[in-house]
């Protein structure tokens, strides 16, 4: 098949928009041609002469010559309009923006349809690891179980500082922004935020089920405290935040990001730094693993690159699995088994949300339990106790454990 000559806008030329520039100047054989460049503050210096530059979105979206436009900008609800304006105006797109694809996705896919153009965001999820595009192409839903990622590079360089050199969080956090690897404000990270976009992205793509964040519960690194990062350690586990997406036994999807204690046999236990690591389970291939890195001027150029050249050859998404109709698991179905620190004065009470519990420990000013929870409990606790913070242990069947559990209670009632 012949190549498409590609003519393209770019939005944005920071980190990803330069590193862009410098891979595309290297990748000739790809029949695709920077244009103009849209940027923001007229002040700044450039690494390109002016003529290469515009400050006026339009110079580029009216500019008929130009047929694909890449955003590459860091501000979300502006990329909406530059990304929509673009479809309406049948040009293809690639973009690297998260939030944005996860906060629109609806109304992307249809414009997409309505207006006959692709929209192609492999950079958006993992930057260098090519996981959207294998859950659309490779995996047969049917067969998918499972996927699970540590989907954040600066939230994951955090946690290896707190457990290879024993960093507290906040030491941990100042050494990250210090690298550039967190922003000042750094909650959209901590938080758990970013790695929620990005599973929204996931679970569309694995499992056809297109969500909105509030639909998602989404439990950041922010609350963690010695307590927990010492148990970790004295454990020989690491805490990783995990983006999680299942499909139960009842075909529904349980769907969270949480923080997760791993132990050294799982595969996500030696994702570190600001490496990305992501998981698939299926019927019949069972595990597999993709690792790389998840950010960077590179890492990501090479996603957006990736894309252009997909394009190049009419490459586009097909979101079949939308037609699956798939939902997502009511809180109360879905049960873990989580450490949960809290302050000395609430654990009598904590205990009574537990439908479970493993083990307990107090001390003077704090203490945890640990055991089987369901998620709605989580959040309540989450909503009206200060001073907790839950660690994932592991997913529970809950159809299994129901079962179970209904057997003990009948069993400890019968005797
Ligand atoms: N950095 C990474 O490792 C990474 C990884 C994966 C995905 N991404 C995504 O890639 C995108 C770009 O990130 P980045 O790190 O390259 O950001 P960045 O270094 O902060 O650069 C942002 C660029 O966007 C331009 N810009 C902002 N608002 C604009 C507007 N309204 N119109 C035109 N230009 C505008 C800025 O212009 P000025 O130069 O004039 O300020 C700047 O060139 C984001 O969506 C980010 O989430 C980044």
């Amino acid at each position: 098949m012949e190549k498409k000559k590609l003519t393209i806008g770019l939005f944005g030329f920071g980190c990803v928009g330069f590193g862009l520039y410098e891979v595309l100047q290297r990748t000739p054989a790809l029949k695709a041609n920077i244009k103009r460049i849209c940027v923001k503050d007229k002040n700044k210096d450039r690494q390109l002469p002016s003529e290469h530059f515009t400050y006026d979105k339009n110079g580029l979206l009216d500019d008929d010559e130009i047929n694909t436009i890449v955003e590459l900008i860091d501000d979300a609800d502006a990329a909406y309009e530059i990304v929509k304006s673009a479809l309406k105006k049948r040009k293809a797109v690639v973009t690297a923006n998260k939030k944005m694809v996860a906060e629109h996705f609806d109304e992307l896919q249809e414009l997409q349809s309505t207006y006959n153009v692709p929209l192609l965001y492999e950079a958006a999820c993992c930057a260098s690891i090519p996981i959207i595009r294998n859950l659309e192409e490779y995996y047969d839903n049917d067969l998918l179980e499972s996927i699970e990622g540590i989907v954040n590079g600066s939230t994951n360089y955090i946690l290896t500082k707190t457990a290879d050199e024993n960093f507290t969080y906040a030491d941990a956090l100042a050494d990250a922004q210090s690298k550039g690897y967190a922003e000042s404000n750094p909650i959209l990270d901590t938080g758990g935020f970013d790695a929620k976009y990005k599973l929204l992205i996931l679970i569309a793509h694995a499992f056809g089920i297109v969500a909105k964040p509030e639909d998602i519960y989404n439990i950041g690194i922010n609350k963690l405290d010695e307590l927990e990062l010492n148990y970790a350690r004295e454990k020989g586990l690491k805490i990783k935040l995990v983006a999680y997406a299942e499909k139960t036994n009842e075909g529904t999807i349980k769907t969270f990001v949480l923080p997760k204690f791993v132990n050294k046999t799982d595969k996500l236990f030696s994702v570190d730094d600001v490496f990305n690591g992501v998981k698939t389970k299926s019927f019949f291939s069972d595990t597999q693993f993709f690792v790389g890195k998840g950010a960077g001027a590179y890492p990501t150029a090479s996603a957006v690159l990736s894309d252009i050249s997909a394009l190049s050859y009419n490459y586009r998404y097909e979101y079949k699995k939308l037609n699956n109709k798939e939902t997502l698991a009511q809180d109360d179905s879905i049960f873990l088994k989580v450490f949960l620190r809290h302050d000395i004065t609430s654990g009598i009470e904590l205990k009574q949300k537990f439908e479970e519990i493993d083990e307990s420990y107090l001390n003077q000013k704090t203490g945890f339990i640990i055991g089987i929870i369901s998620l709605k409990c989580l959040k309540e606790i989450e909503e009206n106790y200060e001073n907790t913070s839950f660690v994932l242990f592991e997913t529970v069947d809950s159809k299994l454990f129901l079962k179970l559990y209904k057997n003990k209670k009948e069993y400890a009632i019968d005797n």
